[in-house]
């Protein structure tokens, strides 16, 4: 696949995987992106999984024809990309690697090779020509590790953003661009929103025609659109008008309350609510969820005098994730001693701009008449 006439995409689809990164689900899989920049000398930009040493070997045999590759660009030294540089230097020899310093200690931790005299070591504003094309490396660190830096090709205006711009899916499955770049960017990049940001300002000095990501597709049209959707998440600003509800239930009482919620939010005019039992469905598109609509209602039991296992999860995985500007309402369920919601204020005293609704419902093991009426005044607070 060409992407200009000089960048050709020689990246594989992995649909063996099970968990991206250990704790992701990718029912459509992944993909890992590579390309080469041929010219008159020629770059490679980044490897791939493990896995995929072979395909990933061929395809740049079959891109560069009959010549050989002179670098090899590691702009981020987390495995699914680098896993393959060994195979990569020991098939061409004569190349060399390029990266940042900091990238070069991650080579020597991960795979015990340094290639002290095949290497140039770059950093910020640093330029590599190849010809006609020449390279600015950018560093962009915490997008999503330390070493990261992300290549800007100035005759073709392609940026190459390293796991920016990435989602989950491999690049043969058809599906929304932003549901699967949402939960990939929120679920590993959503602690280091200043750091995306000082990513975006970078990129607002260039003129971009192509984003070529390590993961997804390459993004040639409407860019604004992506860069959009990349501020609002960066900035932690409310993306979509609605209400999520994040709940656990042991017995199906605090289920019913949700329910009720559901239904009066509904009445209310709320146009989305969205519903997550953290028991049941993929934590991570509950997280998203979270981050995605300004307003959120937890909804728990308390368990050995805290919170249900699942919601303590969720909450944790929020606020390591800078969780801010949400207006929180808190259902609490106990049949003895409730402290559900004290727990949750507490795990949530550090995140800045939250402001609690002003209906609290305590719910003493069924929804009582008096429950039901505070659902109503919640769902209308909140809508
Ligand atoms: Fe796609 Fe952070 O590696």
């Amino acid at each position: 696949m060409d992407i200009t006439r000089d960048i050709k995409y020689i990246g594989v689809n992995d649909h063996q995987i099970d968990l991206f990164e250990g704790q992701y689900i990718v029912p459509n899989g992944m993909a890992y992106n590579s390309y080469a920049i041929i010219d008159e000398k020629i770059a490679v930009m980044d490897s791939v999984d493990a896995r995929f040493k072979d395909e990933w070997l061929s395809n740049i045999k079959t891109a560069l024809n009959g010549r050989e590759p002179d670098y090899l660009i590691v702009q981020h030294m987390e495995p699914d990309h680098s896993a393959n540089i060994s195979a990569f230097m020991a098939a061409y020899p004569n190349a060399v690697m390029v990266a940042t310093a900091k990238a070069f200690v991650m080579l020597q931790n991960f795979y015990l090779e340094s290639y002290a005299h095949r290497r140039i070591e770059v950093k910020e504003g640093d330029t590599l020509s190849l010809g006609k094309h020449t390279l600015s490396f950018v560093t962009a660190p915490m997008v999503h590790w330390p070493e990261v830096m992300v290549t800007y090709d100035s005759l073709d205006k392609v940026l190459f953003s390293a796991d920016a711009f990435g989602k989950f899916g491999a690049l043969d499955v058809e599906e929304d661009w932003a549901c699967e770049a949402r939960r990939y960017y929120i679920g590993i990049v959503g602690k280091y929103g200043a750091q995306v940001q000082a990513l975006l300002k970078k990129a607002d000095a260039l003129e971009i025609n192509t984003i070529c990501p390590l993961h997804g597709p390459v993004l040639k049209d409407n860019l604004e659109y992506y860069i959009g959707l990349y501020n609002i998440w960066s900035s932690y600003e409310t993306e979509s008008e609605g209400v999520v509800i994040a709940y656990t239930s042991v017995y199906g009482n605090t289920k019913k309350a949700v329910e009720l919620l559901e239904n009066k939010l509904k009445e209310a005019g709320c146009k989305k609510v969205a519903v997550n039992d953290l028991a049941r469905c993929d934590m991570a598109e509950a997280v998203e969820d979270a981050f995605r609509y300004g307003k959120i209602v937890l909804a728990t039991t308390t368990y050995n005098s805290d919170i249900f296992p699942f919601m303590k999860e969720f909450i944790n995985h929020l606020t390591e994730r800078n969780f801010q500007n949400k207006t929180v309402g808190i259902i609490e369920n106990g049949s003895w001693a409730p402290t559900a919601a004290k727990v949750i204020k507490e795990m949530l005293e550090k995140s800045k701009n939250i402001t609690f609704a002003d209906t609290e419902i305590k719910i003493m093991s069924a929804l009582s008449e008096e429950n039901k009426q505070q659902l109503e005044a919640l769902a209308k607070e909140l809508a």
